[in-house]
């Protein structure tokens, strides 16, 4: 339809809405129902969606955004002299929604614990700054992260702004080549976030705790408040992490070196999962992005995951040998209960590197290797019988003894509930 048609088109609703349309809905704004019969999708669409917003929810009206008369029946229902502003243009639109966003007393009769800050944070960000001084139109406004007509509060799963939301809402503009072309900047961050260990533990495991894009850039300003740069945002939820990383000499040195903290190895958007090949300097070591073998970080490398490896392997070692006892029908719930000492050294012993220093790292595996020597004197290997055979202490002669002992018990034993009794009884040997 063209303009002039939809216009003689809405004198005809005007008729109609006269003829008593609008008895029928005495208090529905006259906006809403000459919108609705108009047949233009970009004219219609607002009505239909507005049903499900949250401001349409709490009573408002169109005019609430966009001003004019809603008692008018006719198109001058949108008198400018009444307040219409028609669409929004960017600057408007932050007015528009700031005028009662941003009015403490006014949001406190609707949600007291709602923040009222959105305006004053946006103008400190990258969109609001450039709006402001640029006057750029291509930067995110409120209406950009906040699709209006349909606005929801960011619980709602429906909502732009529902964490699982989130990077696409962002994504819509920032991984658009064409629509970013103008800016000197790259247009990766949708699909290299969405390889992120965070995206994967946010979609596949269903824990909204992972971050998306606004939990490091804020949802209005910046960086999130109490963050003075976005690089320093991992350590909110990464504190161990981030306080032995920026007591270690590499926290003091990056920062000389004007290199970002935990992104350096880790990347920003593309957060791989770790591993322990990532140590040391070999193939898909990051120390040997910046450290020889011979230099003293290199040898430092090398020698943690030296450390850490063979913590790995015993403990991998010993699980394994107690899964197989268990298969075997043993009960082995006490002995594997005690290996997870081991576990949580390793645990320890992999976020205890971001101090970089050798010793603290040792001290984190030591009680490791002894919780699993104590279960390699308990443990059983794979055997060749189906109950097993002892492992570790059977080639001494004290050993030995214990075994043949303890193989002499067993065969006294009728039962498997006995059997098990006697693992545990062994496993403190
Ligand atoms: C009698 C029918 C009618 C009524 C009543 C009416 N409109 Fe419209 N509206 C139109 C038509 C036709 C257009 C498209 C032509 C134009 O822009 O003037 C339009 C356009 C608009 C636009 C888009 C303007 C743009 O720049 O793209 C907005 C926003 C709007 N109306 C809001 C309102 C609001 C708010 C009210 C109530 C206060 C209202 N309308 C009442 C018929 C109506
Ligand atoms: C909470 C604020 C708010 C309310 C309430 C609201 N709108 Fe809007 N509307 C906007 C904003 C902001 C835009 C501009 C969107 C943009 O720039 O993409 C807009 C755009 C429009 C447009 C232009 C669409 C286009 O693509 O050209 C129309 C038509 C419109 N609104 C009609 C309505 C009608 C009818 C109602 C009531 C049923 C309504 N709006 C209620 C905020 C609102
Ligand atoms: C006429 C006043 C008014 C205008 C204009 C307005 N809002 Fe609201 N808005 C409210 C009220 C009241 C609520 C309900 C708060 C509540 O009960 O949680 C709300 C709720 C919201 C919510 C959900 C908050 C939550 O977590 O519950 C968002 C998001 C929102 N508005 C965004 C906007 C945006 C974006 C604009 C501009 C396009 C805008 N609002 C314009 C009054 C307004
Ligand atoms: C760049 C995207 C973006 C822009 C621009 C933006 N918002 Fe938001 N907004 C968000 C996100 C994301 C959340 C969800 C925060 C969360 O998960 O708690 C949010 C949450 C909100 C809420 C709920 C309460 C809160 O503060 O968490 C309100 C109200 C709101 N925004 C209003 C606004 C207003 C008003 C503007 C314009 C001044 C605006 N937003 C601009 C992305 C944006
Ligand atoms: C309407 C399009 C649009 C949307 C939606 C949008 N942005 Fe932007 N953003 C821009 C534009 C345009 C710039 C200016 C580019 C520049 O900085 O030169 C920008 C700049 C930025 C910058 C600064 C980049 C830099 O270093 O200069 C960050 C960070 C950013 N946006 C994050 C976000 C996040 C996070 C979201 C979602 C919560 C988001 N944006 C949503 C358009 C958008
Ligand atoms: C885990 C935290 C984190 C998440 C999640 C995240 N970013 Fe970033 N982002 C950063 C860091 C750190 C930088 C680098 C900041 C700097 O150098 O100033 C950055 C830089 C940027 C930039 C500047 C240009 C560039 O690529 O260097 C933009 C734009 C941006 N991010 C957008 C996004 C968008 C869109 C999303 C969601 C799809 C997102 N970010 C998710 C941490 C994050
Ligand atoms: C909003 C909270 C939050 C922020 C901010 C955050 N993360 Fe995460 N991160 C998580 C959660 C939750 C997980 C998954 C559980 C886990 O492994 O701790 C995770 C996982 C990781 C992992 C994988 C750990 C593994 O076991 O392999 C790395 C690496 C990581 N984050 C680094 C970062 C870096 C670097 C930043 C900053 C650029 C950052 N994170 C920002 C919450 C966050
Ligand atoms: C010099 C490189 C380097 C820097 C800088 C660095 N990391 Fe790491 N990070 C590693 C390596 C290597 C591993 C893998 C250790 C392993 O698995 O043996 C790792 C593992 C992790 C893990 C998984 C292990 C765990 O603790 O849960 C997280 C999470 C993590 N880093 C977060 C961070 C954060 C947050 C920062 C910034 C405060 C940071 N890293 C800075 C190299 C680095
Ligand atoms: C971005 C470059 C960079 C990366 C990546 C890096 N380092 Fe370093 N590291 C340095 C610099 C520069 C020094 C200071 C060298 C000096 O003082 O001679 C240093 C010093 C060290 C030191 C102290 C050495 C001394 O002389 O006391 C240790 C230990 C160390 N790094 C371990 C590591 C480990 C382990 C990794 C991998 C997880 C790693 N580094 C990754 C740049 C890096």
């Amino acid at each position: 339809m063209t303009l002039d048609r939809v216009i003689v088109f809405a004198s005809l609703v005007f008729l109609t809405v006269t003829a008593g349309v609008l008895n029928a809905q005495p208090q529905g704004e006259t906006c809403a129902v000459c919108h609705a019969a108009l047949g233009v999708e970009h004219l219609t669409k607002p009505v239909e969606l507005y049903k499900a917003d949250i401001h349409a929810a709490k009573g408002f009206g169109c005019v609430a955004c966009h001003g004019g008369d809603a008692t008018q029946m006719g198109l001058e229902a949108m008198d400018r002299a009444k307040g219409y502003i028609g669409k929004p243009t960017p600057t408007q639109v932050i007015e528009v929604c700031g005028r009662c966003h941003s009015d403490a007393r006014f949001m406190r009769q609707y949600n007291p614990s709602l923040r009222i800050d959105q305006v004053a944070e946006y103008y400190t960000s990258v969109h609001g700054r450039r709006l402001k001084e640029l006057k750029d139109p291509k930067v995110a406004t409120c209406a950009s992260c906040h699709i209006p007509h349909s606005i929801r509060p960011p619980s709602d799963a429906r909502s732009s702004v529902y964490p699982l939301r989130v990077a696409d809402t962002c994504g819509s503009c920032h991984a658009n080549a064409e629509y970013m072309g103008p800016y000197k900047i790259p247009t990766d961050q949708l699909a290299k976030y969405k390889k992120s260990v965070h995206w994967n533990i946010m979609t596949s495991k269903g824990d909204l705790s992972a971050p998306t894009c606004n939990d490091c850039h804020g949802n209005h300003g910046a960086a999130p408040p109490g963050i003075s740069w976005v690089g320093n945002v991992c350590g909110q939820c990464h504190p161990i992490n981030a306080e032995l990383f920026n007591k270690s000499r590499h926290g003091q040195l990056f920062v000389q070196m004007g290199i970002p903290g935990c992104a350096t190895c880790h990347s920003n958007h593309e957060i791989l999962e770790t591993s322990d090949a990532m140590l040391g300097v070999g193939d898909k070591a990051i120390c040997g992005n910046c450290h020889t073998p011979q230099d003293t970080g290199g040898k430092t490398a090398v020698a943690m995951r030296e450390t850490i490896e063979r913590l790995r392997t015993d403990y991998e070692a010993a699980h394994a040998t107690l899964a197989r006892a268990e298969n075997a029908g043993m009960e082995v719930s006490q002995p594997l209960f005690e290996l997870n000492g081991a576990k949580t050294a390793l645990v320890k012993a992999r976020a205890s590197i971001h101090g970089f220093n050798l010793d603290s790292v040792n001290a984190e595996v030591k009680p490791g290797l002894d919780s699993v020597s104590t279960q390699r004197i308990g443990g059983f290997s794979s055997g060749h019988s189906r109950f097993g055979r002892w492992t570790g202490p059977e080639n001494t002669p004290d050993g030995k003894k214990a075994v043949r002992g303890a193989m002499r018990r067993f065969k006294a034993f009728k039962t498997f509930k006995k059997f098990n009794s006697l693992g545990i009884r062994l496993s403190a040997l």
